[in-house]
């Protein structure tokens, strides 16, 4: 057993007390912002810049809106939200922090044991600085890509989901301009600020990771990056909520409860879209369902294809020297790490990664701290799995003959050890000549675009939904479906 040293129980017993938001405060905080001057300062003097990207490259056309949003007011389990109707530009954002354990202690690497370390420690700072700014870059970067999106939404509470998601990714963005300003002084702020002006896609100043480049220009792709790139996101989350640098861990943690809601979106989006198709087919007889205004069950499978694909090139390399760095040091560990039974030192264990023989997908043992990336990424695919699980029963729930699925984790990628090499779907892999003339029937290709952006019409009225799409079981905290979630103006 390791015992907190004094001085970390007496710092986590003072700060036991309910941790209160105060919205008083120019920015909404539970984090004592009026009692750090500097900081403070720091902070009033971004939130300008910040309310100017986003109304430059926030949400097009709708600032001007009431929109049904959702509030954070306590960062406790289970009472942590209020609803009103708000002008998107005059959102609370601010800084909130799941609240501190007691006797909280650093759960894997080298310093495993140790008290969790409230400032960061010296040795550290680039590595936590680069993962902070690689999170944080990808949370505007999502707004950016889903800036027009509100010009064709299916309903109004599609609509409002989206605006929420938007409000949410900003409020993000401000969770880790908080760990830059607070624990990075002056390269800090200027990471805050660079945050602020690379551009989703832009060749000159792109966004740091690949996916978060990509548009998001129709609203089946919206549902399938808030499935795919959002759950991405909480793995990401959930393993920097491991870490022994406990501002971070706390942040992650309030993060995660914003974003699973994402993920709900996504899923249920999906859910309905396939829904629809599946009472097409079945009310006309046909899989040909695009005549009669559904996107057929093939179409489908080429996006989860593609988005699937792109958001699993995001955990990286499979073997990685920059995360077994980052293990060893106690500052991003594994997913849910204190549910594994092992020695969280990992000093000798191996783990078992795909590799390519010639033509042939074999698995290779590698020592465990090296491919924790290829280890994040399949505890994605097993989640990943599970909503296409729920998709596939209301397939069969109408009795058609389909099932969606995941494609090969080599599919289609950029990154690691399939990148240039082709790998069909089903993990075979094929010849450039064979990939080049399959490519349209697996991802989506200019005919299923355009089909696609065909069917993007605006549905504003309360209740009301796109052909293409099956009303919500539910509308949100309680309100009815066809409830005015947007006063358009
Ligand atoms: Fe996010
Ligand atoms: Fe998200």
């Amino acid at each position: 057993m390791h015992h907190a040293k004094p001085q970390a129980s007496q710092h986590l017993t003072k700060a036991t007390k309910p941790m209160t938001i105060d919205y008083q405060e120019r920015i909404p905080n539970n984090v004592g912002l009026s009692d750090n001057r500097r900081l403070q300062r720091a902070l009033e003097s971004w939130q300008p810049k910040y309310l100017d990207w986003w109304r430059d490259m926030g949400p097009e056309g709708f600032q001007a809106s009431d929109v049904y949003l959702r509030t954070a007011i306590s960062v406790e389990p289970g009472g942590w939200a209020h609803y009103g109707m708000v002008k998107m530009p005059d959102y609370r954002w601010g800084i909130f922090l799941a609240p501190p354990e007691a006797g909280r202690v650093v759960g894997f690497g080298d310093h495993k044991g140790d008290p969790v370390w409230t400032d960061i420690p010296g040795e550290y700072r680039a590595m936590l600085r680069r993962l902070i700014v690689t999170q944080g870059d990808t949370e505007p970067a999502s707004v950016e890509q889903q800036r027009l999106l509100g010009h064709t939404a299916p309903s109004l509470y599609d609509l409002r989901n989206l605006f929420q998601v938007n409000v949410e990714e900003g409020r993000h963005l401000w969770a880790m301009v908080y760990l830059l300003d607070a624990h990075f002084g002056r390269d800090g702020r200027e990471e805050a600020d660079m945050l602020l002006e690379r551009r989703s896609g832009d060749p000159e100043k792109p966004r740091i990771l690949g996916a978060f480049n990509e548009p998001t220009p129709d609203w089946l792709s919206f549902y399938m990056f808030t499935y795919f790139t959002d759950r991405d996101g909480k793995y990401q989350l959930a393993t920097l909520a491991e870490s022994g640098f406990d501002p971070l861990s706390r942040t992650c943690r309030f993060m995660l409860t914003e974003e699973a809601h994402h993920m709900f979106v996504g899923e249920s989006g999906v859910q309905r879209i396939v829904q629809r198709a599946c009472e097409m087919m079945r009310e006309h007889d046909t899989d040909q369902v695009r005549g009669h205004g559904a996107i057929d069950l093939g179409t489908i499978q080429k996006y989860i294809n593609f988005h699937f694909s792109v958001s699993v090139d995001l955990f990286g390399q499979e073997r990685s020297t920059n995360a077994a760095n980052y293990y060893t040091g106690g500052i991003k560990g594994r997913f849910r790490e204190d549910k594994i039974d092992d020695d969280h030192r990992l000093a000798d264990a191996v783990y078992a990664v795909p590799a390519l023989d010639g033509d042939t997908i074999v698995t290779v043992e590698a020592p465990a701290l090296t491919v924790l990336n290829e280890r994040l990424r399949e505890d994605f695919i097993a989640d990943s799995a599970r909503g296409l699980a729920r998709w596939n029963k209301v397939i069969a729930e109408h009795d058609v003959e389909f099932e969606l699925s995941l494609p090969h984790r080599g599919f289609n990628r950029a990154i690691g050890t399939f990148a240039g090499h082709h790998v069909a779907p089903d993990g075979a892999v094929v010849s450039d000549a064979v990939w080049n003339q399959r490519v349209g029937d697996w991802l989506p290709n200019a005919d299923d675009k355009a089909f696609i952006a065909s069917l993007m019409r605006p549905v504003t009225e309360p209740g009301k939904m796109a052909s293409w799409i099956a009303p919500p079981a539910r509308g949100i905290n309680g309100q009815p479906v066809d409830y005015d979630y947007v006063h358009l103006t």
